[in-house]
């Protein structure tokens, strides 16, 4: 049978943090890892560009035999998902699916809260796009959600800065900014995909007891449920326990970073969109 994997995209380096937690639970399957390095970051860039570019990068991977593709970018699931499956999918490759990392963590995020009031942290793009605040609406119209847009954050970690003490300035800013806002807020969602690489810094500055979610296994078991509950796609899937990785910018510069990301050794080959 020949290779049919996931398809796991993000603008860089940050859903290695969502692919790690896959590969945990759903070690059994192929995987195809996209990183838009070349045009990362997706997080400040207009909604028309964060469709185009995902867009492209979603028809790379179907090329590639994805018959399944998990944005495990927030930007892009807030900027382009719906239009993908709404409008693009039912003519391009209507057996294929595209998922996106916000519903699953909007879907549980009430489990975790007691005071309903929570606080989303996320790129500009995301924050702007307000998928959060209507996502938990849906599912959870008690809960007050606070946002902050954290720009410095991603650029911290595609730098390999997030040990640093320009680090802690911007980490500390934006969550005393989030907390002005609501002081009742016990639950953070960690709404980028970047953001675990963050997390001791941000746990240093944070008050006390808030809970902090980060959506590596949020999604992961998403993930789960959905294949167990979607057989039609689940049987097409390839389980040969492989992961390759591709950048549509220099493999070696993404080969040092992803193995900060994963703890791992990783080989990645560039790619032409
Ligand atoms: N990792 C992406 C996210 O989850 C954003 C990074 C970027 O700005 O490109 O939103």
């Amino acid at each position: 049978m020949s290779k049919k994997p996931i398809g796991i995209f993000d603008s860089g380096y940050g859903g290695l943090t969502v692919l790690k937690e896959i590969v945990k639970q759903l070690p059994q399957y192929d995987y195809l890892y996209l990183g838009d390095n070349a045009r990362a970051p997706y997080g400040t860039r207009s909604f028309e560009t964060v469709y185009e570019y995902t867009l492209e990068c979603v028809k790379k991977l179907f090329e590639m035999d994805c018959e399944l593709v998990v944005l495990a970018c927030n930007t892009a699931s807030a900027k382009a998902l719906r239009n993908i499956q709404q409008k693009d999918l039912p003519h391009l490759a209507p057996d294929k699916r595209v998922l996106g990392v916000i519903r699953p963590t909007t879907e549980v995020v009430g489990n975790y809260t007691k005071t309903n009031h929570i606080g989303v942290l996320g790129t500009s793009g995301t924050i702007a796009s307000n998928s959060y605040k209507i996502e938990i609406g849906k599912f959870f119209p008690e809960i007050v959600v606070h946002q902050e847009a954290c720009p410095m954050w991603v650029p911290l970690v595609e730098n390999n800065e997030f040990e640093s003490e320009g680090a802690d300035y911007f980490i500390k800013k934006n969550l005393d900014h989030l907390f002005e806002q609501g002081n009742k807020i016990d639950t953070i969602i960690l709404g980028c995909t970047h953001y675990p690489l963050l997390i001791n810094k941000i746990k240093k500055h944070l008050p006390q007891g808030i809970t902090v979610l980060s959506q590596g296994e949020i999604v992961a078991a998403s993930l789960t449920d959905y294949l167990k509950r979607h057989a039609e796609i689940e049987g097409k899937l390839s389980k040969g326990g492989t992961l390759e990785c591709l950048t549509t910018d220099s493999p070696e510069n993404f080969d040092k970073a992803a193995s900060i990301f994963t703890g791992a050794s990783v080989h990645s080959k560039h790619i032409d969109l």
